[in-house]
C-alpha cells in the first residue's frame, strides 16, 4: 500500500500543486487520480517515485517512509509509464524493453528473452521487437511503454495519462489489455487521467482532484457515481452519471424467458441457433431482418438498456459464450433492474 499523510507540495515559484493530501492507494489495486489539467495529479504521482519531493508530510510505501529509501533503489520497484511512451528512438523495441533488466545486471541474453516475453504479454507480435519506436503506431508504442515499465517486475506501477494520445478505439483496447494484465499481475497501480470514463472503467478506487491540489472525494466507482460528495464532483461526473453507473453492473442476474413466437416480432436464428435479426411479421416476406445485438451475461446493464431501446421488439436477445441463444429479456424488466441498481449503489454508499 502507498499511504499519503498530509502531503503538501509548494514549488519554489509559490505554486501549491498538492494541498495537504491524505490518501491510501491499496496494494494490488488500481487507484485512479482524476481531475482537470493543473490540479496536481502528475505532481502527486511523481512524489511517489521521488522525482518530486514533498514540502511537508509523509509518503509510505509498504509501511516505509520513502524518504528513507535510496531514490535509485526505490525506483527499481516502481514502473513508470507516461503519455509519450518515452522510448529511446535509436534503440529497437526489444532493446527498449530490455533496458532496465540490463541496468540491473541481468546479462544480455536473459534481458532480451524477458523483453520478448513481455512484448507478447502486452499483445505485440514478436517481429515488433526488431523495429524502432517510430515504425510503430501510437497504440503499439504505448504497449511497449507498458512492457518496459513491467520489465523488472516492479510491485508498483505509476501511469501518467498513458493512453491520452491514442484514438478512442485503440484507447479502449489498451484499457481492456491493462485490466486483463492486472488480473494476473495484481500490481499496485496509480493511474492518472483527466477522463472520467477511463477512471470509471479502470479504477478500483477513484480520487477526484480540484484545482489547487485538493482531493475532493475518494471512493469506489459505484459509490462515487451514486453519491458524489458535492456539486463539483457531480458536475465532473457529468449529466450521464446515472448511465455510467449502469456500466458497472452486468446482466448476469436478470431473468430471461423464451423467444417470442406467433406475434409480430420473431427472432431469426441460424442453424446453430445464433441470432441473425428480428423478423417483422407485418412486413413483406422478403424484407431484410432488423439488426439484433445479442448480449452475454458479462455485458453491462448499460448495453442492455441501450439494446432494449434499439430493439424493435422491446426484447433483448441473450446468448451464451458461443453466441447461441439462451433466451430474451423484456425492456420493462431491464429498466426495473436499472432502477434497482441505482438504489442499491446509493444505499451501499
Ligand atoms: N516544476 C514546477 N514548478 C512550478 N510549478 C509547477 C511545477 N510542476 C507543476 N507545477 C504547477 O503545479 C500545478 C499542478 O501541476 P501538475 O501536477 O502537473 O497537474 P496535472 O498533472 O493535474 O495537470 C500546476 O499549476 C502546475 O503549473
Ligand atoms: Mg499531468
Amino acid at each position: 500500500m502507498i499511504k499519503f499523510d498530509e502531503v503538501h507540495k509548494r514549488f519554489p515559484n509559490g505554486t501549491t500543486a498538492v494541498h495537504d493530501l491524505s490518501l491510501e492507494m491499496p496494494e494490488g489495486q488500481i487507484t485512479v487520480l482524476v481531475g482537470s489539467s493543473g490540479c496536481g495529479k502528475t505532481t502527486t504521482l511523481r512524489m511517489i517515485n521521488r522525482m518530486v519531493d514533498p514540502t511537508s508530510g509523509t509518503i509510505r510505501l509498504a509501511g516505509k517512509d520513502i524518504l528513507e529509501s535510496d531514490a535509485a533503489d526505490l525506483r527499481r520497484g516502481i514502473g513508470y509509464v507516461i503519455q509519450q511512451s518515452g522510448l529511446f528512438p535509436h534503440r529497437t523495441v526489444l532493446d527498449n524493453v530490455a533496458t532496465v533488466p540490463l541496468l540491473l545486471g541481468w546479462g544480455r541474453k536473459k534481458a532480451r528473452s524477458r523483453a520478448a516475453e513481455l512484448l507478447e504479454t502486452v499483445g505485440l507480435a514478436a517481429d515488433a521487437g526488431k523495429r524502432y519506436p517510430h515504425q510503430l503506431s501510437g497504440g503499439q508504442q504505448q504497449r511497449v511503454g507498458v512492457a518496459r515499465a513491467l520489465a523488472a517486475d516492479p510491485p508498483v506501477l505509476l501511469m501518467d495519462e498513458p493512453f491520452g494520445a491514442v484514438d478512442p478505439v485503440v484507447r479502449t483496447q489498451l484499457q481492456d489489455e491493462l485490466l486483463r494484465l492486472q488480473k494476473d499481475l495484481a500490481k499496485t497501480i496509480v493511474f492518472v487521467t483527466h477522463d472520467i470514463d477511463e477512471a470509471v472503467r479502470l479504477g478500483d478506487r477513484i480520487a477526484v482532484f480540484r484545482t489547487g491540489g485538493h482531493l475532493v472525494q475518494c471512493a469506489e466507482p459505484a459509490e462515487l457515481l451514486a453519491r458524489p460528495a458535492d456539486d463539483f464532483v457531480a458536475d465532473f461526473l457529468g449529466a450521464e452519471r446515472g448511465l455510467k453507473l449502469l456500466s458497472l453492473s452486468t446482466l448476469a442476474g436478470l431473468p430471461q424467458g423464451p423467444a417470442p413466437e406467433g406475434g409480430r416480432w420473431e427472432l431469426a436464428l441460424d442453424s446453430a441457433r445464433k441470432p441473425l435479426g428480428w423478423r417483422d411479421g407485418d412486413a413483406a416476406a422478403d424484407s431484410p431482418l432488423l439488426p439484433v445485438r445479442a448480449l452475454r451475461d458479462g455485458d453491462s446493464l448499460l448495453s442492455a438498456v441501450n439494446e432494449s431501446i434499439a430493439s424493435p421488439a422491446g426484447l433483448v436477445a441473450r446468448v451464451d459464450a458461443d453466441g447461441v441463444l439462451t433466451g430474451v429479456t423484456a425492456r420493462a424488466e431491464i429498466h426495473d433492474h436499472a432502477g434497482e441498481a441505482h438504489i442499491s449503489a446509493g444505499a451501499a454508499a
